[in-house]
């Protein structure tokens, strides 16, 4: 027996379980030629005027991080307030090492006690990972028609509930939450418990009824949370950056659990520079909703059952095969998929919405498989 004593919390913690890298398939099936469609990354490359502001300020990688940060919440709060017609300032907003930085940071700052959280399942895993790290509890609520259900929700919050997650658009399901239905949720969850909208997906929507959940940060409604990250709408999944925006009283507390210099200059100027690269984000969209249609009119002609998707990844169910036979047969075609059982869906796989070459490979395999 060993005399140390670790923290008992983190036995609890189920690992995180990422969609398989492409080195690692390359390297067990002896394959050059892979697509990985596991992950919801960006499938368009990363935003130009962040690359070349990433390298710009390279010859600078041995310093340490200094004025970049503030920069970026200032223009943040710029950018929010002409959008919004809000008055903003950087003291609202928190930077992080990517949203998975910014959630652990609130699990810090809220569940350090035994507190709860409550969710939606299946959602992302890191809400229920982070809560257990910290010692408190994890309530997650069945899905209904693969969307949250907001009363069930309500219902399962109670005086201990320190952070409410609402993942909109929601992965791995696609689904999104429409303005009225967060009008009510938003006025019924008690003030003791932080909504924290987590819009990851945020700039891959074509609702119109998609929610404006930072309209209630503006309003100072006092325990609501808005999440953002660059690398899904500008590419940057391995830069690392997301950003919480909600009231300074809260970004004061919060920002005391952020680990010292927990980003790059160079990545603060990358996400800088993204958000003047609107014609970027245009060509993404664009290409994401044509792509989307090309690849729900192949799901149908395949008789696949899917989940009509806001974001750049679908989840399809009900598969005809079992899925470890698919995901197994789809690996030797060196197409990464991601199965859905971490997630609690045995009987489903989420797929990215790539570029056309990409979709082509996995519909093509796909057929083959579901041939054999
Ligand atoms: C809903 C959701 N939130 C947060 C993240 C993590 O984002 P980041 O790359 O900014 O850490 C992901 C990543 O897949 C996600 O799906």
């Amino acid at each position: 027996m060993s005399n140390l004593r670790m923290n008992p919390n983190l036995l609890n913690v189920p690992p995180y379980i990422g969609g398989k890298p492409i080195e690692e398939v390359q390297d067990e099936y002896g394959l050059r030629d892979i697509v990985k469609i596991a992950s919801n990354e960006n499938a368009f490359g990363p935003s130009p005027r962040a690359l070349a502001s990433f390298h710009h300020s390279l010859p600078h990688a041995h310093r340490y991080p200094g004025i970049a940060d503030r920069r970026l919440r200032q223009k943040l709060a710029k950018r929010f307030n002409a959008q919004h017609s809000a008055n903003f300032t950087e003291a609202n907003f928190m930077t992080g090492n990517g949203l998975t930085d910014v959630l652990r940071m609130l699990a810090l700052t809220f569940i350090y006690d035994g507190g709860e959280s409550v969710f939606c399942t299946p959602t992302f895993p890191l809400y229920s990972i982070y809560t257990r790290m910290f010692g408190g509890k994890a309530v997650a609520v069945p899905h209904k028609n693969y969307s949250h259900d907001l009363p069930a929700m309500l219902d399962a919050i109670n005086d201990n509930t320190r952070l409410v997650f609402v993942c909109n658009p929601n992965n791995p399901t696609g689904t999104l939450i429409t303005r009225d239905q967060v009008e009510t949720f938003v006025r019924h969850v008690p003030q003791t418990a932080l909504i924290v909208f987590d819009e990851a997906y945020f700039d891959f929507v074509q609702d119109g009824n998609y929610s404006n959940s930072v309209e209630y940060v503006q309003e100072q409604v006092p325990n609501v949370m808005v999440l953002r990250s660059f690398s899904k709408s500008y590419g940057l999944a391995n830069l690392r950056l997301g950003y919480a925006l909600t009231s300074t009283a809260i970004i004061d507390h919060l920002s005391r659990a952020q680990i010292a210099f927990n980003t790059s200059d160079q990545v603060l100027h990358a996400g800088i520079a993204a958000l003047d690269d609107d014609e970027y984000l245009d060509y993404v969209r664009k290409q994401l909703f044509v792509e989307k249609k090309f690849l729900y009119d192949g799901l149908a002609a395949l008789d696949l059952t899917y989940v009509p998707t806001e974001t750049n990844f679908i989840l399809l169910t009900h598969l005809p095969r079992e899925v470890k036979h698919i995901n197994e047969e789809m690996l030797r075609r060196g197409v990464i998929i991601r199965p859905m059982g971490g997630f609690g869906m045995p009987d489903a796989i989420r797929i990215t919405i790539g570029t056309r070459e990409e979709n082509e490979r996995f519909l093509n395999a796909m057929r083959d498989v579901l041939k054999q």
